[in-house]
């Protein structure tokens, strides 16, 4: 691995190897997210405690200070909408030029494993391996499943990271399922960070999950909505923060969530 590369990375996983990716790339599909209306708001408090912003270059310009030190993952897929007919059917959105120009230190992009625009999504990870990797610059491969959330399962996750991993991406964010998690991080030959979905009933379930995955060997987290859109946002940021990078259990997590609270 040439040093540019292995720079960036280095700038996203801490010393231990974990990561803490906070996404407020919501807009890019679902516009004026709730919690997320301002990002500049949402995000300043947060940033203490997350490793890596993953946002897309209109909220980068708009709302966040260039001189800030938080490493940024650019999300570069899209052109679907909530409301429009297929969220899998996504372009790459942005071009190699733009990526080195905002200095970014990765970028993001879905794949639809199974979806109508199977092939699509997997050629928009491959060009875009293949173009960001001459300059050095790692992709994240984000395995979605747009509106068809009980596609979750262990098996398809364990198809989508692996097939993400062979197509060249240097990090893969799946969702954690209950059953068989580790199946899906001992499938994947890079790292796996786990992404959150819509909000938890309770903070509780998100430590419980987000620590299962942790012991069941995911190097992070990439949580947006079980973050900004819980009434204690910087609370559960501490907590989570314990987790991955303190080895905290989720009770020692959960005193961190009502202690911060207070
Ligand atoms: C959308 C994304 C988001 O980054 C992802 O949804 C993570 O945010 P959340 O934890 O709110 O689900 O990649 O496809």
């Amino acid at each position: 691995m040439d040093w540019g590369i292995k720079n960036r990375l280095s700038k996203l996983f801490k010393s231990d190897g974990h990561c803490f990716f906070l996404p407020v790339d919501h807009g890019y599909f679902q516009g004026p997210t709730s919690c997320l209306e301002k990002p500049a708001k949402t995000i300043k408090p947060l940033l203490p405690y997350c490793d890596a912003l993953f946002c897309t270059r209109g909220v980068l310009r708009s709302c966040i200070d260039a001189a800030m030190d938080t490493p940024v993952i650019l999300r570069v897929s899209g052109g679907t909408s909530m409301v429009g007919s297929d969220l899998a059917n996504e372009a790459v959105t942005t071009c190699l030029e733009e990526i080195i120009r905002l200095n970014v230190s990765a970028v993001g992009v879905s794949v639809f494993v199974g979806s109508d625009y199977e092939k699509q999504t997997l050629l928009n990870l491959s060009n875009l391996v293949n173009e960001c990797e001459r300059y050095g610059i790692p992709v994240m491969a984000v395995t979605a499943v747009g509106k068809e959330t009980e596609k979750r399962t262990s098996r398809y996750l364990a198809l989508s990271c692996r097939i993400a991993a062979e197509l060249g991406a240097r990090v893969v964010k799946t969702y954690w399922c209950a059953k068989d998690f580790d199946k899906v991080v001992e499938g994947c030959p890079v790292p796996v960070v786990m992404a959150g979905g819509p909000k938890c009933e309770t903070e509780l379930e998100v430590l419980e999950f987000v620590h299962d995955g942790m012991q069941k060997g995911a190097v992070g987290i990439n949580l947006g909505r079980n973050v900004w859109q819980n009434p204690n946002p910087v609370a559960v940021a501490k907590a989570l923060h314990a987790i991955i990078h303190e080895k905290a259990s989720v009770k020692e997590a959960h005193d961190i969530f009502k202690e911060t609270k207070k």
